[in-house]
């Protein structure tokens, strides 16, 4: 009963507590996302080994950010793994240089808008331009999906907005922040539940937590499901 649209995150200490998840979650789940922590750690071989030897779709989030040159270089390696997703940040030229190296590859380069652990107080110490936070985070998406990013990454409070802009017509949008009804928040602040970050637009959810770190992992996976059949 998997569905690609639940993107599990591998947020565990370690490859083989990674690979030992996935076991638990079965067919049950099809797509994962392996983030920084991981991929210090062993995720590019957990990555592989969950493409090649499992059949489950990759979302490396490595949120890469440097000079075209590099961010091309970077890309260009990376897109040699039969991976599905890669984050760069959504800088207009970090986007065209990343889909520079990923060209004749299926690897998609979704753009990061605004870091949603950042609030306002935080942008001005950054010295990015005033302006209201929901505002800029459509700016921003804008300017990626203009540069070429295949989608974007955003809380699903923004979705229905950036879903309306013009520029996402037949791209992606990517929602972390989720939690299933009654979950705990831990530290993200501007969330939705599956369904309605769905509803909203969104192609695919990201769900960590409230899988990996449940009782039963499953079972938890399965709710989520559950919750998206009708959407
Ligand atoms: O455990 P939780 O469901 O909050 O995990 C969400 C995942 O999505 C984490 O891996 C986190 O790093 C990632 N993420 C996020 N917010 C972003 C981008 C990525 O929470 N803007």
């Amino acid at each position: 009963m998997s569905d690609d649209r639940l993107i599990v995150a591998l947020d565990v200490p370690n490859a083989l507590s990674g690979l030992q998840l996935t076991e638990k979650l079965g067919d049950a789940v099809s797509f994962y996302k392996i983030g920084l922590g991981m991929l210090t750690g062993g995720g590019m071989a957990l990555a592989n080994e969950l493409k090649e030897e499992h059949g489950k779709r990759i979302f490396l989030d490595m949120k890469l950010f440097d000079i075209g040159a590099t961010v091309e270089a970077a890309v260009r390696g990376l897109a040699q793994f039969n991976l599905d997703f890669l984050t760069v940040h959504g800088d207009p030229h970090v986007v065209r240089a990343a889909k520079e190296g990923a060209a004749g590859k299926d690897l998609k380069i979704l753009g990061v808008t605004i870091l949603t652990s950042l609030d306002r107080a935080d942008l001005d110490a950054s010295l990015i331009k005033p302006g209201d936070m929901q505002e800029l985070v459509l700016e921003r998406a804008a300017k990626a999906l203009e540069a070429g990013a295949d989608g974007v990454i955003a809380s699903p409070q923004e979705a229905a907005l950036i879903r309306a802009l013009p520029e996402a017509e037949g791209r992606l949008i990517v929602t972390p922040g989720v939690r299933p009804a009654g979950a705990a928040l831990g530290d993200q602040k501007r969330v939705a539940t599956p369904a309605s970050a769905l509803a909203d637009g969104a192609d695919h959810i990201v769900v960590g937590r409230p899988i990996w770190q449940a009782e039963d992992p499953r079972n938890a996976a399965e709710a989520v499901l559950n919750e998206i059949k009708s959407i």
